[in-house]
């Protein structure tokens, strides 16, 4: 009898630990719409943001990254990097982040 009721006990305290166990993670989900997806810079892309507005907006308005695509952007900033007296790795951070989306 003694046994029997030690055996329960256990059993008790296995099915209170599986039942809590999964019921934590279930009761955090969130049921609310994931955020807006934020585009968050790296150093470098900072960089070429930053090298972007101050130096390519001299001569011209500053285009927009959308207005043109990867492809067309590559010809176009290995043009400009040189009016603009770029080096040839500011030139890529400018077009890495210009390119990124
Ligand atoms: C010294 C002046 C000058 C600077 C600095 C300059 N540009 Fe230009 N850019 C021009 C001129 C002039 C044109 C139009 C003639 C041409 O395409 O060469 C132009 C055209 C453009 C165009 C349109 C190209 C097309 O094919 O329609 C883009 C985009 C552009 N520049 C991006 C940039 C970027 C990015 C930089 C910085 C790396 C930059 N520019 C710096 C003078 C400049």
């Amino acid at each position: 009898m003694k046994y029997k009721v030690m055996a329960l006990a256990v059993l008790a305290v296995l099915i209170y630990s599986c039942a809590s166990k999964s019921s934590v993670p279930t009761a955090d989900v969130p049921t609310k719409p994931a955020p807006p997806k934020t585009v968050v810079l790296t150093a470098d892309l900072a960089e070429g943001k930053s090298l972007y507005e101050n130096n390519c907006a001299k001569c011209h308005r500053l285009y927009e990254a959308k207005e043109f695509s990867a492809e067309e952007w590559q010809p176009i900033v290995a043009r400009m990097q040189k009016k603009a007296h770029l080096e040839d790795l500011q030139g890529q951070k400018i077009y890495n982040y210009l390119t990124m989306k």
